[in-house]
């Protein structure tokens, strides 16, 4: 190590403090992110676009916006045939996070529609008598199960933002679950894999197993219960699923199966509208999820770095070094502070500073990589491939980006007898076990232990990006990684990408720890590889990860541009 590196290293300790900005340097420069409101996009795109993890839910946005409805009366439909033909990644038994832009007035607002821990909640419930994490209840049953979330998001979203009734946006997907369609590969594999959990519970394995296994591929799938419970909510709104009939089905199968939930819990869930996180680069503006999300705390803090660099002017090893260096440094803060705003006290003035960024931005060597271990605290985490995320602009220019979980594949695998209703397990997106990893290697903080009524800490980082003449409206599952994949597609965008480009570019993905560089194949050439590594970086190879799907406007020339990520083929991304 050298004398130069362990200088910059102490006095990035003291950087943390905050007296960069008092730096001289530091003041000079303008202030590049804040929390702010964007102006509205400048013409009607006249057409729309919709992009969604699975052909049938871009469909069902397209006939909702054919009948007349907005963006966010086709994300409402879109998100629900989701629940339908796309359980392993989201439903109405999970929850999700929104960016929305209303065209007629410019109003950017985040949709947190995150699930919360039941009022019981009991950390004991996740530990085993020998002081080890009990990763089943973790991960499967009741216990794993965050108070769901999604019905009330699209139940505000259609009263507050939308122009059809709730019950003509879930029509497609209540009409679907009746009428049957046919599994794709990717949820044929999903219950294939997790046979065995599903087993556990008659209601999960009478959904979805037929003689105790998964069904045969092209057979027709049908979810009348899930229709009813749709229908309920289409009908009563929030009541419909909150209270009354659903409501006490979905606590007497979760108490009956050892897990904790009240009726109190769900008649006091409340979706909320949050203001976006806002940040400006080189000209574009970025409205991305505030916590309970780290992505656009994060997001934000390394476009801020990225902004002292002229990255168009260096060749890719130099480039890459700057963005792992800073995600680096913003992967560290993201884990240790983040949690529920109505819970916890978070430093976001300071995270989404300039004056911080140039701080951190004084700890990067031009020529080296910086240690993880060089730098004060650890949070490690990693990436995990069930969620899915859509965009859709409709022809008045209206938008919608919205990421959806169940977290991992199948969420908890229980379905709740009676209602069709497959819920989360989104429990151990909390610091569950002080100072053990959660499913995707995340230790957090005190600011995300789990608390009755709280919100977990996510990734999804769901985002519309306004530039001089284009605009984007991008997300993608993937953990941890959604963060940075998001952070990659934006800046390909504003390098002029078009959408097709933006889901299919390689990736590379840090996170402070393990402190790896994790490269999907392919990504650098021989020479970049070993550049990078002679700068001290150590690369891994993973397989291809994330399921990003975009949707840009080019609104000098009207062009919309609607792509689905290729690593997945059950995508559709479409312009009509
Ligand atoms: O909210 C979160 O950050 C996680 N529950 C998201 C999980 C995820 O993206 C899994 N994979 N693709």
């Amino acid at each position: 190590m050298t004398i130069s590196l362990n200088w910059r290293v102490l006095s990035f300790g003291l950087l943390l403090t905050g007296s960069a900005a008092l730096s001289p340097a530091a003041v000079a420069k303008p202030p590049v992110a804040a929390v702010v409101q964007s102006a509205p996009a400048s013409r009607r795109p006249g057409h729309a676009a919709v992009a969604s993890a699975n052909f049938l839910a871009t469909r069902a946005g397209l006939e909702v916006l054919r009948q007349g409805g907005n963006a966010f009366d086709a994300a409402v439909a879109v998100a629900s045939m989701l629940s339908v033909v796309e359980p392993e990644s989201s439903g109405i038994g999970g929850g999700f996070m929104a960016v929305l832009h209303r065209a007629k007035d410019g109003r950017n607002v985040f949709i947190d529609a995150r699930e919360t821990a039941p009022a019981a909640v009991d950390a004991k419930d996740y530990v085993n008598p020998d002081g080890s994490p009990n990763r089943d209840t973790a991960l499967s049953g009741p216990l794993s199960a965050g108070i769901p979330g999604e019905p009330a998001g699209l139940v505000l979203i259609a009263q507050r933002y939308g122009r059809l009734a709730l019950q003509q946006s879930l029509a497609p997907a209540i009409r679907l679950a009746r009428a049957g369609f046919k599994p794709d590969p990717r949820l044929h594999g999903a219950i294939a894999e997790e046979q065995k959990v599903l087993q556990r519970w008659p209601a999960s394995a009478a959904k979805y197993l037929r003689n105790g296994q998964a069904p045969a591929p092209g057979a027709i799938w049908r979810d009348p219960e899930q229709a009813r419970t749709l229908e309920r909510l289409a009908q009563h709104g929030d009541d419909g699923f909150y209270h009354g009939g659903t409501a006490q089905k979905l606590v007497d199968a979760v108490r009956a199966a050892g897990g904790n939930w009240t009726l109190a819990d769900l008649a006091g869930y409340q979706a909320k509208e949050r203001t976006p996180v806002s940040v400006d680069y080189r000209g574009y503006k970025i409205i991305t999820a505030p916590p309970p999300s780290s992505g656009g705390v994060a997001i934000a803090e390394i476009l801020n770095i990225l902004s002292g660099y002229d990255l168009a002017a260096m060749d890719q090893v130099q480039r890459v070094h700057y963005i792992v260096e800073a995600m680096r440094r913003a992967f560290r803060d993201h884990n240790a502070y983040l949690g529920d705003p109505d819970f916890v006290k978070m430093p976001l003035a300071m995270l989404l500073s300039p004056y911080y960024a140039d701080g951190l931005r004084q700890s990067i060597l031009p020529d080296r990589a910086t240690p993880s271990s060089m730098l004060p605290r650890a949070e490690p985490a990693d990436a995990g491939m069930h969620t899915t995320h859509f965009s859709i602009i409709d022809a008045d220019g209206n938008m919608a980006a919205v990421t959806l979980t169940v977290n991992t594949i199948l969420g908890s695998k229980f379905v709740a007898a009676g209602t069709g209703v497959l819920l989360n397990n989104e429990m151990d997106d909390f610091a569950l076990v002080p100072n053990k990893p959660n499913v995707y290697g995340l230790l957090g903080s005190k600011a995300n232990a789990p608390v009755g009524g709280k919100r977990m800490l996510s990734s999804m980082s769901p985002s519309i990006v306004i530039g001089p003449e284009r605009t984007m409206v991008i997300g993608s599952p993937g953990g941890s990684t959604i963060i940075t994949q998001v952070l990659e597609g934006i800046l390909h965008f504003i390098d002029g990408e078009n959408a097709q480009q933006i889901v299919a570019h390689k990736r590379f993905h840090h996170q402070y720890l393990p402190d790896v560089v994790m490269v999907e194949p392919g990504t650098f050439d021989a020479a970049t590889s070993a550049a990078l590594e002679q700068m001290g970086y150590t690369l891994k190879q993973r397989e291809p990860w994330g399921f990003m799907n975009v949707v840009t406007w080019d609104r000098k020339t009207n062009q919309l541009d609607a792509a689905s990520d290729p690593r997945r083929p059950s995508g559709l991304g479409q312009v009509q």
